[in-house]
């Protein structure tokens, strides 16, 4: 594969988990109360989990979707906490072998959960080990080979799995439906993004004004993992420049500097836009083609930059392909399409 121009670690408003973040557990949420926004979502699952406990049955399978850094995981760890039960991580291209996802369901105990982080990328054969293992709590192993085989069945204790992807389309059909809580993490709202920014401020003990926690949440793409990062790194400016709290100027001048926009573009988004803007007359313009012109890998494009972009109306998808919005336009200071004529 091409190595794209722009690099992950490079970016500070990448959604994308970062070496950075990984170590980062201290902001993250431990309880539904304290897991910001979301309303919807955190309504069913309180539903969900006290309905199951009351039977004192395991909570059904949880599938939640949603775009990079919007907070499934932490949801998923939060889940497993609210039930009391312990939980297992692993992921879709982990398991690369049946007798790995054997190992792994021989070891849950029973009431556990078991978190599958980009459940999409679990290959088919492995899929079919899963599927009575979800729904019967059973595995099948199959001893022996040809006309000889036999299969023998396991009872497995009872638990939970909660699967996480930002690809849901890319879900075969009989795997979700074995999911009884299906949950889409939607982009956040403005005061919710504030509101996580004074809570993730007040936890790395740095004071900051209004104005600042609204400014950084408006450049952190409606992401709680952008917010937090782009904290730190406000934080630190103002640390090392200003005298200590995050205060308005201060915040103001360490944004410039990190070259971000008041909407949070940088300059790979800025890159993408023009480049349809420029190239190829606003669009359609296919992906792998913008791909191409802008150096980028494609499914980065699609997974990182795309939902963003679509979320805020600057692109548009079409089956023909991409489209810049007239927003984009505007944003990026070229005349809206279409205005010539009008003006004429
Ligand atoms: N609702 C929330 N309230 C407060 N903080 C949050 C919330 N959701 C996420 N966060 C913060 O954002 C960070 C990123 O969230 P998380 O790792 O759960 O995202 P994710 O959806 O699993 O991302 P990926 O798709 O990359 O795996 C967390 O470490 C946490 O600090
Ligand atoms: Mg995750």
């Amino acid at each position: 594969m091409k190595t794209p121009l722009s690099n992950n670690e490079d970016r500070v408003i990448s959604p994308i988990e970062k070496k950075e973040d990984v170590f980062d557990l201290t902001l993250r949420p431990k309880t539904l109360t304290e897991y910001v926004g979301q309303d919807k979502v955190k309504n069913n699952l309180n539903i969900a989990i006290a309905a199951a406990k009351k039977r004192g049955e395991v909570l059904e399978h949880v599938l939640l979707y949603g775009a990079p850094g919007l907070g499934k995981t932490t949801l998923a760890y939060i889940i497993a906490n609210e039930i009391g039960s312990g939980i297992k991580i692993t992921s879709g291209p982990a398991i690369e072998k049946g007798g790995d996802l054997a190992a792994i369901l021989t070891n849950l105990s029973e009431g556990d959960v078991l978190f599958i982080d980009e459940i999409h990328r679990l290959n088919k054969s492995i899929e079919e080990i899963l599927y009575p293992a979800m729904e019967d709590y059973a595995l099948d192993i199959i001893i022996g080979k040809g006309p000889s085989a036999k299969t023998l069945r396991l009872d497995l204790p009872h638990f939970t799995i909660i699967g996480a992807t930002t690809k849901a389309s890319l879900l075969s059909a009989p795997l979700r439906d074995r999911f009884g809580l299906i949950h889409h993490l939607d982009f956040y709202e403005a005061p919710d993004i504030k509101k996580i920014v004074e809570r993730s401020a007040k936890i790395l003990g740095v004071k900051i004004d209004e104005r600042s926690a609204e400014a950084i949440s408006r450049r952190s793409r409606q992401t709680p993992r952008v917010a937090n990062r782009l904290l730190k790194r406000v934080r630190d400016y103002c640390e090392v420049i200003g005298c200590g709290p995050i205060d308005e100027e201060t915040c103001y001048k360490s944004l410039l500097a990190l070259e971000i926009d008041e909407l949070g573009l940088d300059w790979v988004d800025r890159k993408i836009l023009e480049a349809i803007i420029n190239k190829f007359a606003g669009g359609p313009v296919g992906i792998n083609t913008l791909a191409a012109a802008t150096g980028e890998d494609m499914e980065t494009i699609e997974d990182v930059y795309e939902p963003y972009l679509m979320q805020i109306g600057f692109l548009n998808r079409s089956a023909r392909g991409r489209i810049a919005t007239n927003l984009a336009y505007k944003h990026l200071g070229f005349k809206p399409q279409g205005q010539e004529k009008l003006l004429d």
